[in-house]
């Protein structure tokens, strides 16, 4: 029996406000996202869609294109009444953080679109842009008053990922941010909360009774988190270089899962208890001495290799990356938590690029059992019991456990029990934004980073990015586009008497 939250109610009346609406986000993600929310009924009545562009678009060219991409990235079948609909509310306006008055000819053209659809004032404006742009915007949109909540009438700011470059720069972002809205304003987001699975670590932990008394270090042997992805660098070359796989993936996304895994029950499953906890989590990672961070990672970068049809080039090769580049590719870490709860469990992360498979999960590796009761199997020779939280390519839950294989004498063998939100629940592909975006409207954060979240991420990767920045090209090891990524990630769990699953 499926149980729903009656959390399913259409949002207030509001403007959606998207910086950045020509690039490849919107067209990608937002506006199939708003479409998915359209064709749920789950858009207010009176909505408008305000698409701000720095060089003048008209509002039919912009309809045009979102319509383009829409048909491009759609995950349903497109209903045309739908679309319509929806692009019909999409108003183009020119506006540029540099040009001040732009701004105040923005809140003006707002007023009027307002006025108009009856949105009473409540206002979502979401920075769709690089990130060098995020602050400039909130500037502006602090200086005219934009985000000023008044009359009743709710403003929120959406900042895209990636939040700062290190713990200085999202510090710095943060501090900008808060002067000019506060905290319950702000919706930091990391795509991966949308997913499905992801959510579903909260629900498995804490509203099943069977989990939460084994989930400490008394019964987990390690957790090893995995977002290994096929895709090389291709044309983002300039992007990545400045980047490198920590970066870009770690203090969000790996951080993302390891704090949902990590966290204490909340007292409630509000915003304010659950992002309490899972700050509280992302502290709790031991900091590391320089030593201590390299003999603690493995940095790397790809080789030329093949990927099914694809042939991938050297990623110093790769157009828009230096020669000499030392950016990494791939990054295996060995963190530790700093509680009653995980003492001694060490947490093993790693993702890079050009890899196997893509294959993202979260693998709760449980104790052996503690006595060789079958002479048939030695206890060290038991499959292992792992918990495997899929999140890529499969979205699911899996159960390793041993089991008699059928016949006269005693043989074990590991199996697995499978549970697939495909095969279950039989929903409608998602881009995996609608939720975000559709909390964004209802105003629920829980789903987003709060600013003690985010430093805490920061803080926590701070000592690799300042050992590697110290060793510079030492160190760095290399692993064949294709493969399960470099030889001496394995070493980092050998050394421990563990090791990998397999990516592929
Ligand atoms: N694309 C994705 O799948 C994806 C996924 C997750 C997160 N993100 C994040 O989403 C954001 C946007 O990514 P994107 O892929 O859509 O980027 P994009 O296509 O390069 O750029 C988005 C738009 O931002 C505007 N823009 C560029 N520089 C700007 C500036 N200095 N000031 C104001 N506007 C500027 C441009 O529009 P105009 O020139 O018309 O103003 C551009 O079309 C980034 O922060 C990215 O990290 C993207």
């Amino acid at each position: 029996m499926t149980h729903t939250s009656p959390r399913q109610r259409v949002p207030d009346s509001c403007a959606f406000v998207i910086f950045g609406v020509t690039g490849d986000l919107t067209h990608r993600l937002v506006i199939p996202s708003l479409y998915n929310l359209a064709a749920t009924d789950l858009l207010p009545e009176q909505f408008c869609v305000v698409g701000i562009a720095r060089k003048g678009t008209s509002s039919d060219a912009l309809r045009d294109s979102l319509m383009k991409g829409l048909r491009r990235f759609a995950t349903r079948p497109v209903d045309e009444a739908v679309a319509r609909r929806l692009l019909e509310c999409v108003t183009a306006v020119e506006a540029d953080a540099k040009d001040a008055p732009s701004f105040d000819f923005l809140r003006k053209r707002l007023d009027e679109l307002e006025a108009a659809r009856g949105t009473s004032g409540n206002r979502l404006f979401y920075l769709a842009t690089p990130p060098i742009a995020f602050a400039p915007i909130a500037r502006q949109l602090g200086r005219t008053g934009l985000l000023k909540e008044e009359n009743g009438a709710w403003r929120r700011l959406v900042v895209e990922k990636p939040f700062g470059t290190d713990l200085a720069s999202a510090r710095a972002l943060n501090s900008e941010l808060l002067k000019i809205a506060g905290e319950h304003q702000i919706y930091r987001i990391d795509h991966y909360l949308g997913k499905e699975t992801v959510q579903n670590i909260l629900v498995l932990r804490f509203a099943n009774g069977m989990f939460e008394p084994i989930w400490n270090r008394n019964h987990i042997d390690h957790v090893q988190i995995t977002v290994a992805e096929k895709l090389d660098v291709e044309h983002r070359g300039s992007f990545y270089d400045s980047t490198g796989a920590l970066r870009d993936m770690v203090p969000n996304h790996l951080f993302q899962l390891l704090s949902l895994v990590a966290m204490e029950p909340p007292a409630r499953f509000d915003a304010h208890a659950v992002r309490t906890e899972k700050a509280e989590a992302l502290a709790a990672i031991q900091p590391q001495s320089v030593a201590d961070a390299l003999n603690n990672s493995v940095r790397a970068q790809y080789l030329a290799g093949q990927i099914g049809d694809k042939a991938i080039p050297d990623y110093r090769r790769t157009k828009d990356v230096a020669p000499e580049s030392t950016t990494e590719t791939y990054v295996a870490l060995k963190l530790a938590i700093d509680n009653w709860r995980w003492a001694g469990v060490p947490f093993y992360l790693r993702t890079g690029k050009a890899l196997a498979a893509k294959r993202s999960e979260v693998a709760i590796k449980f104790k052996q059992a503690p006595l060789a009761m079958f002479s048939c199997t030695p206890v060290d020779r038991l499959s292992q019991n792992y918990l495997v939280i899929g999140i890529e390519p499969t979205e699911g839950i899996e159960l390793q456990f041993n089991a008699k294989v059928p016949g006269p004498t005693i043989s074990i063998d590991g199996v697995e029990m499978t549970f697939h939100y495909r095969d279950y629940f039989k929903a409608e592909p998602s881009t995996g934004y609608e939720t975000l975006i559709y909390d964004c409207m209802i105003g629920d954060n829980i789903l987003f980073q709060r600013a003690d979240g985010v430093e805490a991420g920061w803080q926590a990767v701070e000592p690799f990015l300042d050992a590697w920045k110290q060793a510079g090209a030492q160190g760095l090891k290399t692993y064949r586009a294709g493969s399960e990524g470099p030889a001496d990630a394995n070493e980092l769990l050998k050394r421990d008497r563990r090791s990998w699953r397999k990516i592929c």
